[in-house]
Formats: structure tokens, sequence, C-alpha cells
């Protein structure tokens, strides 16, 4: 790299990079994270050789035990942020995650006129749109293909595939880790052993409160809603619903009534009013929904003009996500646009009309189905139906209300006398009915 390269300004090195594209120079790519992603993304970019595209630099701390002996002798491996965002690199390839510092760092790779792809959902759920913004104003372009769905190209099928249509409704698993844990409880085990699998297998993190608390796909969630419903929302406004309270229990109810569990996010707008949550549902069986297993994911946007889409596959691992990474890469490099699609900023609520699932766990004494049912009806919630299993013992008997749609807010509502009853052994546990 020339010192004469690294002097030019932002508005010039996107020029620069304008310019490789149309003589045939590959774009230059330097990666910051060398773990699962960025270590796949290298791999594809050494063994693949994608046309246009060259691996030149590699960012991560401690490098030295970092460094593959497959890698061609020209990268520059560094532990210096500084030196790679000053360098002649064209693309920032972001894959170290959270908000900071990788949020200074794409930032600052912005600003000097250098692009940015990042699979950072943190950084691209709060600061996207900014970030767009100053990638704009700079002569760059930030792609996050990998930021939802991991290797599912749900973001690029929005953006370009769909942009023709009006989205009015989005839902999905989002969240791998989740979808592994629920999928293995539907066969049979009790969540604490396979939270523990999980965490052997490298799914889950030691403390995994982000991908089981729904803090992790309620950042995708916000993503996608810009992109589908065309909204701005605060991701901290879509209020998540832990998995953490689902038990064998409530699988075998499910499967009574043709339905399984899956941690779902879900958002839409309706007369105007846009609502969005995440947590465990009950989803019918004859739902793609219910096809994922194991660490899959799956969207499904509905259109008002084309319908139901569903977009289904790996959405998390170092491979399927660096080949949504290196897609974005070769979009750059081929100097393919994105579709703008314009978004504004919106207030969202967790209002849904939609029929419910309650499972109780009570101590058995008379009575109690019956101050369950006149809380309901105080709301003018009616019941669709009432399901107790035999072989539970009376001191810890769990039993199932379903009811017609009914506004969240009317449940809440009835459920609080509910809570307080003596007889209560745990929370009662809600779930929406996806239909
Ligand atoms: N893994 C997936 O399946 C997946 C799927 C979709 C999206 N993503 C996203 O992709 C990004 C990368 O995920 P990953 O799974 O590849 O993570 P990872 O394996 O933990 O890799 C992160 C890399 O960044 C380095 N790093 C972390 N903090 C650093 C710092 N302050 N300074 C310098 N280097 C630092 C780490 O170095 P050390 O080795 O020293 O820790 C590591 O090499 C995240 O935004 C994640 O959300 C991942």
């Amino acid at each position: 790299m020339s010192q004469l390269e690294d002097a030019i300004t932002p508005h010039e090195r996107a020029a620069a990079a304008g310019a490789a594209r149309k003589a045939d120079r590959p774009l230059r790519i330097a990666i910051f994270g060398f773990g699962t992603v960025g270590s796949s993304v290298a791999r594809i970019l050494v063994e693949s050789k994608p046309d246009g595209l060259e691996l030149t630099h590699v960012f991560n701390r401690g490098v030295a035990r970092k460094r593959v002996d497959w890698a061609p002798c020209g990268v520059m491996w560094s532990e210096d942020a500084d030196a790679v965002l000053n360098s002649g690199a064209d693309v920032v390839v972001e894959l170290v995650g959270g908000l900071d510092p990788a949020g200074a760092w794409v930032r600052r790779a912005l600003e000097n006129g250098k692009s940015v792809v990042t699979a950072n959902k943190k950084l691209i759920a709060f600061h996207g749109v900014e970030l767009e913004r100053l990638a704009a104003a700079r002569g760059g372009h930030l792609k996050y293909g990998a930021a939802v769905a991991g290797g599912i190209p749900v973001i690029p099928g929005l953006e370009q595939g769909l942009a023709g249509d009006r989205i009015e409704r989005i839902e999905g698993i989002l969240n791998g880790t989740c979808n592994f844990i629920l999928s293995r409880m539907e066969a049979g085990a009790e969540y604490a052993e396979v939270l523990a699998e999980a965490q052997k297998r490298g799914y889950a993190e030691a403390d995994p409160t982000e991908d089981v608390g729904g803090f992790d796909a309620r950042a995708k969630l916000a993503i996608l809603m810009r992109l589908a419903l065309r909204v701005q929302v605060d991701p901290e406004e879509i209020i998540p619903k832990a998995i953490t309270a689902v038990t064998a229990v409530d699988f075998s109810y499910a499967r009574d009534l043709g339905s399984t569990i899956r941690q779902v996010a879900r958002a839409n707008r309706r007369e105007g009013r846009l609502a969005a949550t995440v947590g465990p549902m009950l989803v019918d069986r004859r739902s793609p929904l219910a096809w994922s297993q194991g660490t899959e994911n799956m969207v499904i946007a509905s259109g008002r003009y084309g319908g139901d889409v569903v977009f289904s596959g790996h959405g998390a691992g170092g491979h399927p996500t660096a080949v949504a990474v290196v897609s974005d890469l070769l979009a750059l490099a081929h100097g393919s646009r994105r579709v703008e699609i314009p978004s504004s900023p919106a207030r969202v609520g967790g209002e849904f009309e939609v029929p419910h699932f309650i499972r109780f766990l009570v101590k058995d004494r008379p009575g109690i189905v019956a101050a369950i049912t006149g809380a309901l009806a105080a709301e003018q919630i009616n019941i669709r139906a009432i399901l107790q299993k035999p072989g539970y013992p009376a001191d810890g008997l769990p039993f199932v209300v379903t009811v017609e749609p009914c506004k969240s807010s009317a449940l809440k509502r009835a459920l609080e006398p509910v809570r307080a009853m003596d007889c209560m052994l745990a929370e009662p546990l809600d779930l929406q009915m996806l239909e």
C-alpha cells in the first residue's frame, strides 16, 4: 500500500473504489474480527476467489494467534485498528459484534469513504439509519445482509425482490438457539437439559439471556420492520418474553391442539397501528414455522399484493453467515445498488388481537375454573376450550384454557386477579396462538 494511497480524502477514496470497479481492480477487503464468521469469510475469499474481491487486511486483537497458513502471504495481519482504517482497503467487513468498539470502527470507516459490510444486528437495529446516512454522505455503502437470519437472504429479498409490494405483516423464527431448544423440547426434553446441550455444542452462550430472553430476536425484528413495514422503531419498545417458562407439559397440551411451540418474532400494521412482539407462541403444525427444526430460521413476509413469501434455511453458523457477507461484497464489487426503501420513525406497541393459550399450574381446590372464567368474562373474553389431562397430582395440576381472539391488554387485565389466587403455583403461561 503506498503512502499516497493512505493520504487521500474520503471522497477520493470512495471515488477510487468506484474506479476500482470500473477498471476491474478487485475491491480490497479488510476483515475486522477473525472469529467464527470472519474466518469463514476469509476462507471463502481465499478458496473460491470470487470475482472482484481481494482479501488484503485482517484486524483482530492478539492477532498473532489468529494467523492461518492458508491465507495469501500478501494479507496484512494487524492489531492496530487505526492503521487498517487508514489503509487503502476499500471495504471494511465488521465481524467483531456488539455496539462498542465495533460501532466506532464502522463510523470511522464510513467517514473515511470506505464501504462497510457487517453482520452486526445490534449495531444495525440501534444505529442503522444514522450509519446509512453517513455512508451516503461520504460516498460509501453500508450492507448488512447477514445481520438477520444469517445465511438466508431475507434482507436482500426484502430490499430487492419484495420492494414492489407493501408488506403488512412479518413473522419469523429469528433465533437459532431458541429454535434448537424448543424443537428439542418438542421431542420430550426439558428446558434445562437442552440448554446445557446447546451450550456444549456452542449454540448458546454461557449467559444465554440475550437469546432465550428474546433480545437478539427483537433487534432482528426491528431491522426487518424497517425494510418490510418501512418504519424506524426503537428496538427497546418491543417487549420480549423469555422462553424459559415453557415446560414439557406445554408441548404436550400444544400437541393435543395440533400445534407446537416456537419463539416467534412478529410485527404488523393494522388500522394504522403498529404492533410487534417476540416470545414463545403456539404454532399450528400446518404452518411453515412449525417445520423449522434445530438452529434453522424462517421468515414469512405477507404482502398486500404478492401474498405470503417464505424464507428459510440456516440462520447461523460461520459458513452460512459468511455466504451472506460475501454476497454483499460481490454486490459492492459489481456496483449493484440497493433499492432505497423509505422509512419513517414510528412508535410501536404490543397490542395484538389474537387467540391465546394460557397454561395454569395450581394446587387443586373447588372454584378455580369458575374464578378464571369469571375473570375472562369480565373482560368480554370468550373461552374456546378448557383442557385438563389426567395423571397429574392435585398438588401440582397443570391445565390449559384457550380463548378466542382478544386484545393483549384485555387478557392482561383479566389475568391480574387470577395471578393473585392462592392456589396458583406458578405464573400463568400466556402464549399467543398463530393461526
Ligand atoms: N456466528 C454466527 O452464527 C453469526 C450469525 C449471524 C450474525 N453473526 C454476527 O457476526 C458477528 C461476528 O460473530 P462471530 O460469531 O464470528 O463472533 P466471534 O466468533 O466471537 O468473533 C469475533 C471476533 O472479533 C474479535 N474481537 C472481539 N472484540 C474485539 C476487540 N475489542 N478488538 C479486536 N478484536 C475483537 C474476537 O477476538 P477474540 O478471539 O480475541 O475474542 C473474535 O476473533 C457478530 O456481530 C454476530 O452477531 C454471527
